[in-house]
């Protein structure tokens, strides 16, 4: 049932649908207390193809409405096997017991999970009664939650939010308290560890939060543990973010996506892209964000330790598509039509990093942390609940700002804000990382050390790994794959000397573990590749390690064409997608 209001008059009503989407009825329903047919008044529907990613409902009124006059419309319809709702198998999840289904609906997919305008630009209230067999549990980004009789859960998000926020569960999921207004939800095999990953450590991140950029509007702020599968690191469903299991680590090493989703509490939930063109206002602001709470509680030398891994993020991608590449611009063009961008392909590291680099560059032009913190709180503050452009966002700096906007600092030369819009390549102005030399040096200089031809095994052995932290180990690796090859035998001699690396269990080592095995073509260790990328299916994780094996020796292909079809069908529609184009088998674009 969809109350709407009509901003423009016309007697076509249009909205986003899918082929999946099966539409059997759309009526008018009279409005309420009044006279009229309680089943309402039937209207010709009829699905038109729009995009490669969903389809256009076009839905005839009986007369064009009057602007600002309330209709409700009740549409019946059936959500199938689109990309937005995914059915897995009970080998599938963790506990291989029983089936699970889950909705992602950024960017564009919930257009198959329910009829709606699946834009950001849009932002709507919603409530949902969901009815599930026996045996399972459904939870919802919502602020409201109540179990009924027969199975029967009852949903109500009473802020306005956009489409893509609209997510559901179902499956053998409990939940365990973590903190005054969190718990952590989980299949129950993984309740234990999820619950002592993260018992009393969500609070700290949100009391910070609302300290930096106002109060925390959402009431609840829950953790769901997902199927392996799950493409994403998380997803900030509001009230309900959605993780990867990869997070239960076992020493709370990968907070750093806890405390981004959480920031999204303000940038992108509250304040929000009104076009998948500007991801970045997403996405950046919540990197800066990400990184003041870090800097709060963690400090300085470990928050630039981990952005430097997020500027390596960068140039790795930089240098895989091109920097001139046109999705390495912060403001992407994205045509309506068959042939436009998908919004779905603006996931790289450009939104995130560069993102993240042109919001310090305007911190830096304010040079000083806490007036630019004042800012961000009064730009949540005024934008809180609506959808926006980067326009908006860089006029409100100028006039928060009016010193600066006399300076003309929206147009110093190399610097316009207009070039970090518009042109792609690597960002023009770098924050200063410095500070987080005294953890970066050694693992810089015990990295220079295993690159050499013939290897200094006293001033290695020096060098003690057991106590650094998984993020020193991870920009160790990243300096190590850049050196990457190695001069031969010496990866084989670093596999044996660091089990803590090569035998990690830790999905960040992982990742860089299986690049730097497939950089040097260490045959021996390819079945931890497989291993790696059967345990789990992040896309930020398959797809380097598939163009990897794609760009490498036969054997490295071969073990990607054997992998991906043994994993394919657990893969999420998507990221089997992306890989089948890398691996030349035809797949989307
Ligand atoms: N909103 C994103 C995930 C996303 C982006 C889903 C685009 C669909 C389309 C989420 O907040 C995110 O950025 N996750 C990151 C976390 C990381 C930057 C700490 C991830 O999944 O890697
Ligand atoms: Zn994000």
């Amino acid at each position: 049932r969809l109350e709407l209001r009509c901003e423009r008059p016309g007697a076509e009503l249009r909205l986003d649908g899918h082929p999946t989407l099966a539409v059997s009825r759309a009526a008018l329903l009279p409005p309420p207390g009044g006279p009229g047919d309680a089943a309402g008044q039937e209207l010709p529907v009829e699905s038109r193809p729009f995009t490669s990613y969903g389809s256009a409902l076009h839905i005839a009124l009986p007369q064009a409405p009057r602007a600002g006059q309330l209709l409700t419309l009740l549409i019946d319809y059936e959500a199938g096997e689109g990309p937005g709702v995914c059915w897995l198998s009970p080998e599938q999840t963790a506990g291989k017991q029983k089936p699970y289904m889950y909705t992602q609906g950024q960017a564009v997919l919930n257009r198959s999970f329910f009829p709606c305008f699946d834009t950001p630009s849009v932002k709507f209230t919603y409530s949902a009664t969901v009815k599930v067999p026996e045996g399972f549990t459904a939870v919802m980004s919502a602020t409201s939650w109540e179990k009924q009789k027969d199975n029967t859960f009852v949903f109500k998000m009473s802020q306005p939010i956009p489409s893509y926020l609209i997510a559901l569960v179902v499956g053998d999921i409990v939940s365990a308290d973590v903190g005054p207004r969190s718990c952590v939800w989980a299949e129950p095999c993984l309740i234990e560890a999820a619950k002592k990953e993260y018992d009393g450590v969500i609070e700290e991140f949100l009391v910070v939060g609302e300290k930096l950029f106002g109060p925390y509007v959402w009431g609840r702020y829950d953790i769901l543990f997902m199927p392996p599968s799950f493409p994403f690191g998380g997803m900030e469903n509001p009230c309900l973010t959605f993780v990867t299991p990869c997070l239960l680590a076992g020493d709370r090493s990968l907070a750093d996506v806890i405390i981004h989703e959480i920031s999204h509490s303000w940038f992108g939930n509250l304040v929000t892209n009104a076009t998948w063109g500007e991801f970045w206002l997403n996405e950046g602001f919540t990197m800066y964000a990400q990184r003041r709470i870090s800097t709060e509680v963690y400090g300085l030398p470990y928050t630039c330790l981990e952005a430097a891994t997020g500027r390596a993020l960068l140039r790795q991608h930089m240098d895989a598509t091109g920097e001139d590449h046109p999705l390495n611009k912060l403001r992407v063009v994205i045509e309506p039509g068959l042939w436009g961008v998908n919004p779905d392909d603006t996931y790289n590291e450009t939104p995130y990093e560069k993102g993240y680099c042109f919001v310090s560059y305007l911190a830096h032009l304010v040079g000083n942390q806490s007036k630019f913190d004042a800012f961000l709180q009064a730009y949540v503050n005024q934008f809180k609940f609506q959808s926006i452009t980067a326009d908006d966002t860089l006029e409100f700096f100028l006039e928060y700002f009016p010193e600066l906007k006399a300076k003309g600092v929206d147009s110093i030369p190399g610097f316009e804000f207009d070039r970090w819009l518009n042109t792609p390549g690597w960002p023009p102005y770098l924050p200063d990382l410095s500070p987080g030399q005294q953890l970066m040096k050694p693992a810089e200089e015990l990295a220079e050390l295993w690159a050499a031809d013939s290897l200094n095994m006293e001033a290695i052995e020096a060098v003690d790994i057991m106590g650094w932290r998984t993020y020193q180990l991870v920009y160790f690796l990243d300096q190590v794959l850049q050196k990457s090859p190695l001069p031969e035998g010496n990866v084989k001699r670093l596999s044996k000397m660091y089990p803590k690396i090569s035998k990690a269990q830790n999905a960040e080592l992982q990742l860089r573990w299986c690049q730097i095995v497939l950089k040097n073509n260490l045959e021996a260790e390819y079945s931890k590749v497989k291993d790696f990328l059967h345990s789990q299916g992040k896309q930020k994780y398959t797809l380097p390690l598939y163009r990897a094996m794609w760009g490498s020796s036969e054997a490295a292909r071969a073990l990607a064409m054997e992998t991906f079809s043994a994993t394919a069908p657990q893969l999420h529609i998507n990221v089997q997608n992306y890989v089948k184009k890398i691996l030349g088998l035809g797949g989307a674009e």
